[in-house]
């Protein structure tokens, strides 16, 4: 291991927390560096690239900050050199660990203040993190992406609940996208996900395949104030730990 990259590392950080077989890591990074620049050669030409189209400075040094953590987190697990790690993603942008028998799976959503990063082994999984703000439309995406049977339980609940149920189910809804990985190529309403604060969260029902409520997990995430997440899992019996970036 070279040394240069070390001093980056927070003093309680590495080496990353034992993972095992049936475990969730869930990472927030509510903090970010002022100026992210110590990441920069961590990350990938492809990762400078993208950063480099950022339409503001807040959102470049966003990226640079979320994709170091990535690479520091990702490599604190592997043991391994952060700038040598094959990210790649597939046709949908998925991104994923490009190592043979590598068994780390990890999936990273970004809003507002809060970044999360998932981590868990053989699984494929996918976390979605919003912040809460006023949307002025939200009855019209709901009305265009969520399926029928959603738009009607947000109708169901109390006017000032309905923007928070939104959320919830933004999330869950995404974290299945996020964690199948073909992105929106899966129309949002051809699948239902509960979305009520008195039911846990659940795929409720799946036009394409009638068999996914039992093959997906999804939780409930209330990860910093004011912002609402979700996690998509294939199969049950999952048990979560959750991280606070140092
Ligand atoms: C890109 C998409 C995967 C998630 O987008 P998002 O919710 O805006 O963004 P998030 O911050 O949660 O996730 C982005 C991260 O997910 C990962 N990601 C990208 N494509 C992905 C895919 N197909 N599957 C899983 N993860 C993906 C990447 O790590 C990405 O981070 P990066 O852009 O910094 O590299 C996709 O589902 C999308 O574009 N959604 C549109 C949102 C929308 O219109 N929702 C309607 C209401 S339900």
């Amino acid at each position: 291991m070279e040394e240069s990259f070390v001093p980056l590392l927070p003093a309680s950080f590495r080496p990353a927390p034992a993972l095992s077989e049936g475990h969730i890591h869930i990472w927030t990074i509510s903090q970010r560096p002022r100026t992210s620049s110590d990441y920069v050669p961590l990350l990938s030409k492809d990762e400078l690239s993208r950063a480099s189209g950022m339409r503001s400075p807040q959102l470049f040094n966003r990226f640079i900050a979320d994709h170091g953590a990535l690479r520091l987190l990702l490599s604190a697990y592997l043991d391994t050199d952060p700038r040598k790690l094959p990210i790649v993603a597939n046709n949908y942008g998925k991104p994923a660990l490009d190592i043979p028998h590598c068994r780390l799976r990890f999936n990273m959503s970004h809003s507002g203040e809060l970044t999360m990063i998932a981590l868990c082994l053989d699984s494929e999984l996918g976390v979605d993190v919003e912040a809460m703000r006023p949307i002025a439309e939200w009855e019209e995406i709901a009305a265009s992406h969520f399926s029928h049977h959603e738009s009607e339980s947000l109708r169901g609940e109390e006017p000032k609940a309905r923007i928070s149920a939104f959320f919830r189910c933004w999330t869950r809804k995404e974290a299945l996208i996020k964690a199948i990985g073909m992105g929106l190529s899966i129309p949002l309403d051809s699948f239902t996900v509960s979305t009520s604060l008195t039911e846990p969260a659940m795929l409720l029902h799946c036009a394409w395949d009638p068999g996914a409520v039992r093959h997906w997990t999804l939780v409930h995430l209330e990860p910093g104030p004011g912002h609402v997440g979700a996690l998509a899992i294939e199969d049950a019996d999952w048990s979560i730990q959750q991280f606070e970036w140092p």
